[in-house]
């Protein structure tokens, strides 16, 4: 007999999800096993994500967890054809099949470098559409007159739970306040209606990225459930 997947954990550095099938093994045997393993590979923090209002929220505090920020899941209800939004003139809405993937790249990094210069480049283009459930057409884009990726965002669709996430959306910084990140995110809503998704859903922390909330909030994806995280520093491993 094959064994029976119980439960999983996605670990991002120090940033870790957890799923459990059923009760065996516990949420805490659980991330009692992922401390060790994330401080045996020399981590020196875990970070949880709970919705507020979770009991696991007490327990895991009780543990030495400490709240470390908040963020909101913002979702709009795509149950229902959302409305098109207008483009200045001349743009127009494509995906990926649209433009090659070296104007996709610059868009990106032109979209992604305020702080600090976008890392963005062709090997990482070539394993996000390596990843499972990329899909081009899902890549929504807003192409300038003369080609230029103006605005772009990557759409991520789980058929499973009728939900399509946005994952990143960002305007070229030479193309900003035209409404293009708005029109951006509607004709997403319309792509993952057409798709049969019932809902769109992006992470937002508005204390940090108060545009973004601006963007979604007025494109109809208002805020659901507000995720803390909780950190626990991890003691170092002795050395042998
Ligand atoms: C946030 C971002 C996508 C907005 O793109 P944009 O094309 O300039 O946005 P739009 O012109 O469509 O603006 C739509 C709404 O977003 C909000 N907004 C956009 N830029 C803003 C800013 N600099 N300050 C405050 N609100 C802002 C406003 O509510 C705006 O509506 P309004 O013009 O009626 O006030 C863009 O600034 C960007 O790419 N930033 C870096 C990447 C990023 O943070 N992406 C979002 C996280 S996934």
């Amino acid at each position: 007999m094959r064994p029976a997947l119980g439960a999983f954990a996605l670990v991002d550095g120090e940033f870790v999800v957890i799923e459990r099938i059923d009760d065996d093994p516990t949420t805490i045997d659980q991330v009692a096993w992922l401390e060790g393993q994330l401080q045996a590979s020399g981590r020196s923090a875990i970070e949880f994500h709970v919705a507020d209002g979770d009991p696991i929220r007490e327990v895991l505090q009780q543990r030495g967890y400490q709240p470390s920020g908040t963020e909101l899941e913002l979702l709009a209800d795509t149950s229902r054809e959302p409305e098109h939004a207008p483009l200045p003139d001349g743009f127009r809405l494509g995906s990926l099949r649209d433009v090659s993937d070296d104007a996709y790249i610059d868009g990106h990094r032109a979209a992604w470098s305020d702080r600090r210069p976008s890392p963005y480049r062709r090997e990482l283009h070539d394993a996000v559409k390596r990843m499972p459930g990329f899909r081009p057409d899902l890549v929504t884009i807003a192409i300038a007159p003369d080609g230029t990726v103006a605005a772009c965002c990557i759409g991520w669709m789980d058929q499973r739970s009728a939900t399509l996430e946005i994952e990143p959306l960002g305007t070229h910084r030479d193309y900003r306040r035209l409404g293009l990140a708005h029109a951006v995110v509607k004709e997403v809503q319309h792509r993952a209606w057409a798709n049969g998704a019932r809902h769109v859903l992006v992470w937002n922390d508005r204390t940090t990225n108060p545009a973004a909330y601006g963007l979604y909030t007025g494109a109809d994806m208002p805020p659901g459930r507000t995720l803390v995280a909780l950190r626990r520093e991890l003691p170092a491993t002795p050395s042998s």
